[in-house]
């Protein structure tokens, strides 16, 4: 698997990251979570990506146990996590609605308790998962700040961030910005439009980009559009030895120039090979853009 390093000062991932938003969705226990772990290193998919959120706040517990039972395990990876959703649940009891707090104070506290669950005392890459609308970036970059100074998070990063709202926290930042995880597939190729890509290339910054395969959308039989990209991809198979839907629409991100790195979500470790072969495979131009067609069901203009 080759790897890329997010930005000039950033950590060096795995072009392909392994994502644990619903690694517990099959009952998963923490021995079933470190054979996957090891399965992502045995494939150079070293990256992980979690959230204090995931699996209503289990998941980086379930984590942290998984990588108990491996001494060692955690170095070879990279962790990313992120901060600032909060919804009620009975792991947050007192939280009566949803909102987002991504105050200088409360992600300090956050990736505090990310580090004690996951049971390690950094973590590569810490995201604000969302805008949060009620805070001051400078009060958000405070925090952050704060945290790379401690050397408790190698660099920082946010999620589902506008092209200005990058721009905004950017600028109160000590280390520059090392991503912007946002929505990017076949079926949200938005960001190719909206100015977030153009800024991640033009500030050297590669962008991660989650739910790849629309979180299983594109397999939806009842999805005209994924009719559509079904056929597309058949008809182009050959040229690509025999590649799959999902390692085409992989190869279809890993494609744009601001080089995004795809955050994966099977449990699923048959698919999981066929991920990280997909980062060998190149597109042809005109592949590229009859899948593009395939998904929007149009012409390009
Ligand atoms: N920053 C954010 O706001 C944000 C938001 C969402 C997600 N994320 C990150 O992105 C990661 C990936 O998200 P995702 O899980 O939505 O990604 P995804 O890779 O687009 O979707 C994964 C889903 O597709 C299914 N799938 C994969 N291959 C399939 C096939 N050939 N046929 C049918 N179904 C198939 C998987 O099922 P199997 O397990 O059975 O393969 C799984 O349910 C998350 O784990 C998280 O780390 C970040």
């Amino acid at each position: 698997m080759k790897r890329i390093r997010l930005s000039q000062r950033g950590p060096e991932f795995s072009r392909i990251v392994f994502g644990t938003w619903r690694v517990l969705d099959t009952g998963a226990n923490a021995q079933e979570i470190n054979r996957r772990l090891h399965a992502c290193v045995e494939l150079g998919m070293t990256t992980i990506d979690t959230a204090e959120i995931y699996g209503l706040y289990e998941v980086e517990q379930a984590l942290g146990a998984a990588l108990a039972l491996s001494p060692g395990l955690r170095d070879k990876l990279e962790i990313v996590t992120k901060a600032g959703i909060y919804v009620p649940c009975p792991q947050r009891p007192g939280c009566r609605t949803a909102y987002y707090n991504a105050t200088g104070p409360q992600l300090i506290r956050s990736l505090d308790e990310s580090l004690r669950l996951l049971g390690t005392d950094r973590v590569e890459l810490f995201l604000v998962h969302r805008p949060d609308w009620l805070t001051r970036a400078d009060d958000t970059a405070a925090g952050l700040n704060e945290l790379l100074r401690e050397g408790k998070i190698r660099a920082a990063g946010v999620s589902n961030y506008s092209a200005s709202q990058f721009e905004l926290l950017s600028a109160q930042m000590e280390q520059p910005l090392a991503t912007n995880q946002i929505e990017f597939h076949l079926l949200h190729p938005e960001p190719i439009h909206d100015g977030t890509l153009h800024q991640c290339e033009k500030l050297g910054v590669a962008p991660m980009a989650w739910s790849p395969l629309a979180g299983g959308r594109i397999f939806d039989p009842a999805n005209p559009a994924a009719v559509r990209l079904a056929a597309a991809a058949e008809s182009m198979a050959d040229r690509y030895n025999g590649a799959k839907l999902e390692q085409l629409a992989y190869a279809w991100i890993l494609a744009h120039p601001a080089h995004p790195l795809p955050v994966i979500g099977t449990n699923n470790l048959e698919r999981l090979r066929a991920a990280a072969e997909s980062d060998s495979i190149v597109l042809e131009r005109e592949d590229w853009f009859a899948l593009w067609e395939a998904a929007q069901g149009r012409k390009i203009p």
